[in-house]
């Protein structure tokens, strides 16, 4: 069953009765811009937000909400009589005074973005921009009354303003959130961590964009990357536009910069900058460098990376060969850890052939529950922090962690002989195996680049925290009072 704003949302997207005053809109800025010739570039990198990195118009778009939902309050308590001083009034004025200033400026900086989106996003563009644009004459009504002493009234205009405010938000947040306009379509792929060879450099002719192929085994899809050769130095971006995907290496180069064929975003080739918008996202970059006539590119790392280059990872591993031996007979630590997936395994293979009503049953369950914990705890606190560096999973892994964590305490909720139970064993069964499956056959193998040595450093820290965590009173009373409480929740 669908919501009623969805079902609304749904409507518009389809109505395409929409498209002739949308376009004649778009057609009026298009040409006023276009009259204003190249003076109008920087005035729309401004409006759509190149300059900061990030689209402007949700950031002014705060500005309406936050001022014009204050006013909403204000006027509400006043007319509640829970607030009766003058100054009440005159902040809620000021209020929608202030709103109507970030509106107009917002409005702007959304029809500068809006001109880009065609067919369905277009219509709830417009939707959402017709819905603002009432919400703004509404309030600018608003304050007319006000000043001519109609207070009470201006107060119904403003409230309807609002009205039609929060509906354009969830048209402008629908755009967003489910059509992706304005987020990063870029391909955003760590890899190559080293350097790897794509292309001969006798294929690549002068200012002509190519487009090679990597392979990223983590996201399992081919990441596409445009090199160019410009007045004798080789380049490499991502060619997916980050703007909406346009395939930069079918654009052009242009003062500099490479053009994409979609919307005109321009991008700096030396630095994946943006020059110019629509796009406001850098483009992901890449080191060239040529051996033995062959272009090679590496991946370039953004802030917050943490993959690590095979440099680095060489550097670790010389770091644990000279660190003190690990524990004399440790076991690496993914080997210590698929033990510990099957201790798991069986334990729920136990509890799934005892019969509902075996009085042994609940403390089975408790005995999984407790391992289930101390098993997320040491590779929450020592594994994912050390495989971080060289595997793109720990995000997930860590996710699935409080996914597991949430299910396990809806399991000890029921009762072990309740038929809600079994259902609620079953589904965490099946979520515990795909996660310790899936670390067995993607984490635990990209661990093996930390080196034997760490590996053994790490299994040896794993097993000394098993056993802490199972030995320590302290930590197995709390964990058997977290157990308790849940089961009598
Ligand atoms: S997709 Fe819009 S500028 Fe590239
Ligand atoms: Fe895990
Ligand atoms: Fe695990």
């Amino acid at each position: 069953m669908t919501s009623l704003p969805e079902r609304v949302t749904a409507s518009l997207e389809a109505a395409q009765q929409l498209d002739t005053p949308a376009y004649a809109v778009a057609d009026v800025v298009s040409t006023a811009l276009e009259l204003t010739g190249t003076a109008s570039q920087p005035i729309q990198n401004a409006l759509h937000g190149t300059w900061l990195g990030h689209p402007l118009h949700p950031v002014l778009a705060t500005f309406p909400i936050g001022t014009w939902t204050l006013a909403f309050a204000l006027d509400g308590s006043e007319t509640l009589g829970l607030a009766q001083q003058r100054q009440v009034g005159q902040a809620a004025d000021l209020a929608l005074k202030a709103g109507v200033v970030g509106a107009v400026a917002a409005a702007a900086a959304g029809l500068a973005d809006w001109r880009q989106v065609h067919g369905r996003d277009r219509r709830t563009g417009f939707s959402h921009a017709a819905l603002n644009s009432a919400a703004l004459g509404l309030t600018i009504g608003s304050l007319a009354l006000r000043r001519r002493g109609r207070r009470g009234l201006g107060q119904v205009a403003s409230g309807a303003g609002w009205l039609a405010l929060m509906a354009g938000a969830y048209l402008g947040g629908h755009l967003v959130y489910r059509r992706r306009v304005g987020v990063d379509q870029a391909d955003r792929s760590p890899e190559p961590r080293g350097f790897q060879p794509v292309l001969p450099v006798a294929e690549l002719r002068d200012d002509r964009p190519h487009r090679v192929e990597l392979w990223d085994e983590a996201a399992r899809a081919m990441v596409g990357v445009v090199l160019v050769r410009h007045q004798g130095r080789v380049h490499a971006m991502g060619s997916r536009c980050s703007h909406m995907g346009g395939p930069l290496d079918e654009g052009w180069v242009q003062n500099g910069g490479l053009v994409c064929p979609w919307h005109g975003s321009r991008y700096c080739l030396a630095s994946g900058r943006v020059l110019d918008g629509p796009s406001t996202a850098p483009q992901p970059r890449y080191d060239v460098r040529i051996r033995n006539d062959r272009i090679e590119i590496r991946h370039v790392p953004e802030p917050g990376d943490e993959a690590l280059t095979p440099e680095e990872i060489a550097a670790g591993h010389a770091r644990a060969e000279a660190r003190a031996e690990p524990l004399p007979g440790s076991r690496k630590a993914d080997e210590v850890l698929f033990e510990h997936h099957q201790l798991l395994r069986r334990l729920f293979e136990t509890v799934e052939a005892m019969g509902a009503h075996d009085p042994e049953r609940r403390d089975m369950m408790r005995l999984l529950a407790g391992e289930l914990e101390i098993h997320e705890h040491v590779e929450d606190v020592i594994f994912y922090p050390a495989v971080r560096p060289v595997s793109e999973d720990v995000p997930v892994a860590h996710a699935e962690h409080q996914q597991l964590a949430d299910m396990l305490a809806l399991a000890l909720r029921r009762g072990p002989s309740s038929p809600e139970f079994e259902q609620q064993l079953r589904a965490l069964h099946k979520a515990v195996d795909h996660h310790a499956s899936s670390e067995e056959k993607s984490m635990f193998k990209e661990a093996q680049r930390l080196g034997e040595a760490r590996l053994r450093e790490l299994g040896g820290q794993i097993e000394q925290m098993l056993e802490h965590e199972r030995e320590s009173r302290a930590r197995s009373a709390f964990r058997a009072l977290k157990i308790r409480l849940l089961e009598g929740s």
